[in-house]
């Protein structure tokens, strides 16, 4: 990790917004709070509101308690908010950026080099604040000011190439972080050493042991009040294109030559760029969307708030994709992800081939499970392996026995995803964000699904709110013997 000299001011744009009071900064306060935020940075909120400070601690005061629960503390709360200074900009005023510029002219103590600017905004903002910023002197190339981008970057694969050209007028790629806060999750990193530190994995984790490779990413809510930005962006734009693309590359991707941003990254976008091309005029052979129905007591997607009656936007996707590679030759990668499922559960599941012979004809063969290994990212964090042992009793047979082993030892609190990634941004470490060729080759996976998805705008798949999705999903699998793994028991 490179510790260069870290930042004077944390920007944050957007600060009222969902983004930044449910996650940066609770994440903010704990850094604070276990002394990891250096005391030279000091951390300024940006929003449209008419506010000063004063407002805005305030607002801090009445949002933040709630969400922090049992962590709210008053006396670091308060030192935590002590250190904000409030400025009112509207994104395409360049008055305001100079007065962005006076709050951080101030006197102050300690050394420090660059800024961060997150940008925790509608993306239909990004241009209009990247290039203000770049026209106030505030890109700071020569002392590598950061930009933080959220996802989506980019609508489609065209729109993504614009923002990015667009950021590329004004920032140096070391300066752009872009966001995919599922690498901050431990128990995605632990997919790395779970990987590549144990001699008894590495060898079975290929196309000669490996039937399928499952990822589930599922969610019990719905969307909440959020169907301003999530209708017409939809799930496949939501989830599909960057977190569990992200997820499918750090399954999939070869051992990088070491633990460094662009090697890590390099193998990354070698598997994007492995996946096999959904030929023009497939795509629902290789995906399907699906909205909510109303189900246990939770209304139908188009009766949320704010999405239109007719509204044709995905709430759950599955898709298959192979890679065609060495390791991964004829492999299936099943992908589902949905909200307003039966609970929230993200796991990694591989399926191993059965052994060439049976030999244990007590057992009926339909009874012989295949081995598994089940890595579950959230909200549990632990590995299972399913493997097959001597039924007790005179007779040989056979039974299924799970191995399963807790991520963590203790009940120490574990760093959320946005601690991990805000102190990597703050230190300039950029191993766990996106390079533009990863966000590149994602949108070239997806793009053919979501241009038919667009000409066929007259029929979607729907589902029971609190089901696993349609059962159409099910015509993905390339034999009748595999199914959906719902949970971390075998079921
Ligand atoms: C966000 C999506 O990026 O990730 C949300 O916009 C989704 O729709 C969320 O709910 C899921 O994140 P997590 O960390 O709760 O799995």
């Amino acid at each position: 990790m490179s510790k260069a000299i870290g930042p004077c001011h944390f920007v944050i744009f957007g600060a009222t917004g969902d983004l930044s009071v449910n996650k940066l900064l609770p994440a903010l306060y704990y850094l604070q709070r276990e002394g990891r935020l250096p005391e030279s940075l000091s951390l300024i909120a940006v929003s449209r509101r008419p506010w000063d400070r004063r407002d805005w601690q305030d607002f801090m005061r009445e949002k933040l308690p709630e969400r922090l629960g049992e962590d709210y503390l008053e006396g670091d709360f308060e030192k935590f908010v002590e250190r904000f200074a409030y400025v009112r900009l509207e994104h395409d005023q360049a008055q305001h950026y100079t007065d962005l510029k006076l709050e951080m002219s101030k006197p102050r103590q300690g050394t420090c080099a660059n800024i961060v600017f997150y940008l925790a905004i509608s993306p239909a903002d990004f241009t209009t604040v990247v290039s203000q910023l770049g026209e106030a002197g505030l890109s700071g190339k020569l002392f590598g000011n950061r930009v933080v981008i959220e996802k989506p970057f980019g609508y489609d694969l065209d729109t993504a190439k614009q923002l990015n050209q667009h950021l590329r007028q004004y920032f140096d790629e070391e300066q752009i972080f872009r966001i995919d806060h599922y690498l901050g999750k431990e128990t995605v990193q632990n997919l790395l050493v779970f990987r590549f530190a144990n001699s008894l994995v590495e060898p079975i984790w290929n196309r000669n042991y490996i039937d399928q490779v499952q990822i589930t990413v599922a969610e019990s809510k719905g969307i909440g009040h959020r169907a301003g930005y999530f209708d017409g962006v939809g799930t496949l734009r939501d989830m599909l294109q960057n977190h569990m693309m992200q997820l499918l590359s750090v399954v999939a991707m070869e051992p990088p030559a070491r633990l460094h941003a662009d090697a890590l990254r390099d193998e990354k976008v070698k598997v994007l760029r492995s996946i096999r091309p959904i030929p023009r005029g497939s795509a629902n052979q290789f995906a399907l969307r699906a909205q909510y129905a109303a189900g246990e007591g939770a209304v139908a997607y188009q009766d949320e708030p704010g999405v239109a009656d007719n509204s044709m936007t995905e709430t759950y996707v599955a898709a298959k994709f192979y890679i065609d590679n060495w390791r991964w030759s004829g492999v299936p990668f099943y992908l589902r992800t949905g909200k307003r499922l039966p609970h929230d559960q993200t796991l990694i599941s591989l399926q191993l081939k059965h052994p060439p012979r049976q030999l244990f004809r007590e057992t009926p063969l339909e009874f012989i499970e295949p081995n598994w290994i089940v890595l579950s990212i959230q909200p549990e964090e632990s590995t299972h392996i399913e493997l097959q042992a001597k039924e007790p009793g005179l007779d040989m047979r056979t039974r299924t026995m799970q191995l399963m082993a807790s991520f963590r030892q203790d009940d120490q609190r574990p760093l959320g995803a946005y601690e991990t990634l805000l102190l990597d941004i703050i230190e300039g470490d950029r191993s766990l964000f996106i390079r533009f060729d990863e966000v590149e080759w994602s949108w070239r996976v997806v793009d053919p699904i979501l241009r038919q998805w667009g000409r066929d705008t007259d029929y979607i798949h729907t589902y029971p709110a609190g089901s696993w999705g349609p059962k159409e999903a099910s015509r993905l699998f390339d034999t009748d013997e595999q199914h959906w793994r719902n949970s971390i028991d075998a079921s």
